[in-house]
């Protein structure tokens, strides 16, 4: 079997990074076979998604809903985990995910404040409780994660919250890692030298190394 490992933060905390440094550090233990993903996305069902749930269609006149987009997150990731995610672990692929569940409790729960027992239940019954078997949490104020990714071109719906709403996000992830095993908490607002030392750290632990 393969191990998932998940990346979870705010934006411009570093996961797309981390992930990247991830799969290089897997590849020079011998794990050579290592999947990257990225939600919502990663699958053709799942990218298309992903455009409607950065961008929607059409401009104003159809404005997504928080809890269409509570559903598209869903349907991308359970499309992700079916046809992707379990396929590969069972062939013995290693998963590197940028974004997996707990972004749908910070941003969907803690952001947009939908009900969070209402998304676990979902959770539950749509990936049927499958967890990563590590979960880095990477931990950046707002202020400094959007300033890292200021001069991005074009912000996507969730980019253009208010600092309010980033602020409500970090809470709610900072809740989950506490309350959860297999959440490692990483100050994101480190050198990214730093971070990637932290990170081959819990790697080596994963790999009993
Ligand atoms: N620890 C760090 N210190 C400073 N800059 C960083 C650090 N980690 C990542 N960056 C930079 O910040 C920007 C956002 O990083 P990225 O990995 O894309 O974040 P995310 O995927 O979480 O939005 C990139 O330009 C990246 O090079
Ligand atoms: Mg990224």
């Amino acid at each position: 079997m393969g191990k998932f490992i998940v990346l979870e933060g705010l934006e411009g905390s570093g996961k797309t990074t981390v992930a990247l440094y991830i799969v290089k550090i897997l590849k020079s233990y011998g794990i050579k076979n290592v999947i990257l993903t990225r939600e919502p996305g990663s699958t053709p069902i799942s990218e298309i998604f992903r455009t409607l749930i950065k961008y929607g269609k059409d401009g104003d006149q159809d404005p997504i809903t928080s809890y269409a987009e509570l559903l598209m997150f869903y349907a991308a990731r359970v499309q992700l985990l079916e046809n992707v995610i379990k396929p590969s672990l069972l062939k013995g692929i290693w998963i590197v995910g940028d974004r997996y569940d707990f972004s749908s409790y910070a941003y969907q729960g803690g952001g947009r404040r939908i009900d969070k027992y209402f998304i676990k239940n979902l959770s539950r019954v749509v990936l049927n409780n499958f967890r990563p078997d590590i979960t880095f949490y990477l931990d950046i104020s707002p202020k400094i994660g959007l300033s890292r990714i200021e001069n991005k071109r074009k912000l996507d719906h969730i980019e253009k919250e208010s600092m309010d709403f980033f602020n409500r996000v970090r809470l709610s992830y900072q809740a989950l890692a506490s309350e959860n095993l297999n959440v490692v908490t990483i100050d994101a607002s480190q050198t990214l030298n730093q971070v990637n030392s932290d990170v081959q750290y819990y790697i080596k632990k994963l790999l009993k190394i």
